[in-house]
């Protein structure tokens, strides 16, 4: 089928950086991002590009050079997916917060309204592409909603899984180790293949059927936490061995078949997929009875979630067993540094232990608001609104973020913590002052000199 218009469901972290690359390595095709939300769209619409909803390195150039060409956002859905050839299915797939798989499968209600929708509303055939990350088999339920509209319509489902990392999506997307995409028919693969093709060269481009493509993303996605997971695990055997993590990580990284990237121990991993597709991955390994296949999977989520207590029972006992009225500093909020997205960061969770021992927490990172980090311990109903708002502040700088500090704690790797003025900050600290640096990100040797207590993630 030759495409002339793409409709995209869902102007998120995947969704925007995803089409804004189409549409520019495109420019005979028309690319329209709809959503539900009038806010974001408005954001997305910004003349003002700084504004756009998503912080992406990158992003903003390609959207102000797209944006009103083939580039177009929009709350108008159905005018979009009845005009578009192909209609990418990118909204958000939570984890379920009620019912049967409670806390553990994935919440499909988003993706079911939006094939739907796309049953209603079609007068011509479609293809129709999975780019949320999905439970495998998912192709099926879409297909059977699709099929039965009775309106003579023909549509072809893809699973087109996006492998972006945050922070580095518009790398990611121009230059990707492989695209995927699984399906049935050859016509319809062939048309995305196509679009993809204008940038990606064809031998990076993977054909495989639909239950592989939708399995694939979940695996990859596994394997990557399980490498965090594990050298985690390392890096609490440790600090009680006198090794050194990252003199280890260098060591086994060095190893062809291990590979040296992802080995970064830190204070657990935080963003919307991991552990979210994880949980997914366990439960319908039990689903099937596989119960060994479940429990394996599980335990890379035990050991993070026991990695970011750990983090916060080592502080606690630091500074003598009692952070009650103490302020500590989080430098970063963000799950990871170059993005304002704070979806299960560590520092969400780390924040919320200290709370409950009634300690003052005041936050700075380069790119998150404080509504936000209000919005994150609120929506974990430990305690209420106002509760948070008393004990939370946040700050525009790192200077003030730790006047009359007890403690430090690093909670995202951004850059521009490593330029800082440490001399400055550890003069207006009480005494003795501490850091707890949950990234690896600073040198013990020059903290310690200025008079730091230092430390750090498995050394
Ligand atoms: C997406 C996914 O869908 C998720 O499964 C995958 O793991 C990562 O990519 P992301 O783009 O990060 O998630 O989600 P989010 O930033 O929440 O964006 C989803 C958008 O879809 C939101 O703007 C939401 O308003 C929109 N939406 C949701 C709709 O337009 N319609 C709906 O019915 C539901
Ligand atoms: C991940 C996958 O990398 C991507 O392919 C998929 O499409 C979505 O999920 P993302 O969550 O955006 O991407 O970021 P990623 O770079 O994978 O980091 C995830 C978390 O792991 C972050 O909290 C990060 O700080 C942490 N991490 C990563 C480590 O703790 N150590 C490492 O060595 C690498």
């Amino acid at each position: 089928m030759k495409i002339t218009k793409i409709c995209c469901i869902g102007a998120g972290y995947v969704g925007g950086p995803t089409m804004a690359v189409i549409a520019k390595k495109n420019p005979n095709i028309e690319v329209t991002i709809v959503d539900i939300n009038e806010e974001r769209i408005a954001a997305w619409n910004d003349k003002d590009v700084s504004k756009l909803p998503i912080y992406e390195p990158g992003l903003a150039e390609i959207v102000e050079e797209t944006r009103g060409k083939n580039l177009f956002f929009s709350t108008a859905i159905d005018e979009a997916i009845a005009a578009a050839e192909m209609i990418f299915i990118s909204v958000n797939t939570p984890t379920k917060t009620y019912g049967k798989g409670k806390g553990m499968a994935a919440d499909l209600k988003y993706v079911e309204l939006c094939a739907r929708n796309i049953a209603e509303v079609a007068k011509t055939d479609k293809i129709v592409v999975e780019k949320s990350t999905l439970p495998v088999r998912t192709a099926q339920a879409i297909k059977s909603i699709l099929h039965n509209t009775g309106n003579g319509v023909n549509f072809s489902i893809l699973s087109n899984p996006e492998f972006l990392a945050e922070g580095t999506a518009i790398q990611d997307l121009l230059n990707p180790d492989r695209v995927l995409i699984g399906g049935e028919s050859e016509d319809a693969i062939e048309s995305l293949a196509n679009i993809y093709g204008s940038w990606v060269p064809q031998d990076r481009i993977l054909r495989t059927n639909v239950w592989s493509s939708e399995l694939s993303k979940l695996t990859a996605n596994a394997f990557l936490a399980q490498r965090i997971s594990s050298i985690n695990a390392i890096s609490e055997l440790c600090e009680h061995t006198e090794a050194n993590v990252n003199e280890v990580a260098k060591a086994i990284g060095m190893d062809s078949r291990i590979g040296p990237k992802f080995l970064n121990a830190s204070i657990g991993f935080g963003g919307s997929c991991f552990q979210k597709d994880i949980l997914n991955l366990v439960y319908i390994a039990r689903s099937y009875g596989l119960n060994a296949v479940a429990d394996y999977w599980e335990q890379v989520i035990l050991l993070n979630d026991h990695q970011k207590r750990r983090f916060s029972d080592n502080l606690i006992s630091t500074l003598y067993n009692t952070v009650s009225g103490k302020k500590i500093a989080m430098l970063g909020w963000a799950f990871k540094k170059d993005t304002n997205d704070t979806r299960e960061s560590a520092a969400i969770y780390v924040a919320d232990h200290l709370l409950n021992e009634q300690a003052n927490i005041a936050v700075y990172d380069p790119k998150v608001t404080s509504k936000k980090v209000q919005a994150d311990l609120n929506y974990l109903n430990t305690r209420t609104a106002e509760e948070n708002n008393t004990l939370v502040k946040s700050y525009n700088d790192p200077y003030e973020t730790s006047k009359d500090a007890h403690a430090i704690a690093i909670m995202t790797e951004w850059d521009e913590f490593k330029t800082y003025d440490w001399q400055k900050i550890y003069d207006n600290m009480k005494k003795p002052a501490f850091i707890f640096d949950g990234r690896n990100i600073l040198d013990k040797t020059e903290m310690e000199s200025i008079g730091f207590e230092y430390s750090s993630i498995g050394k």
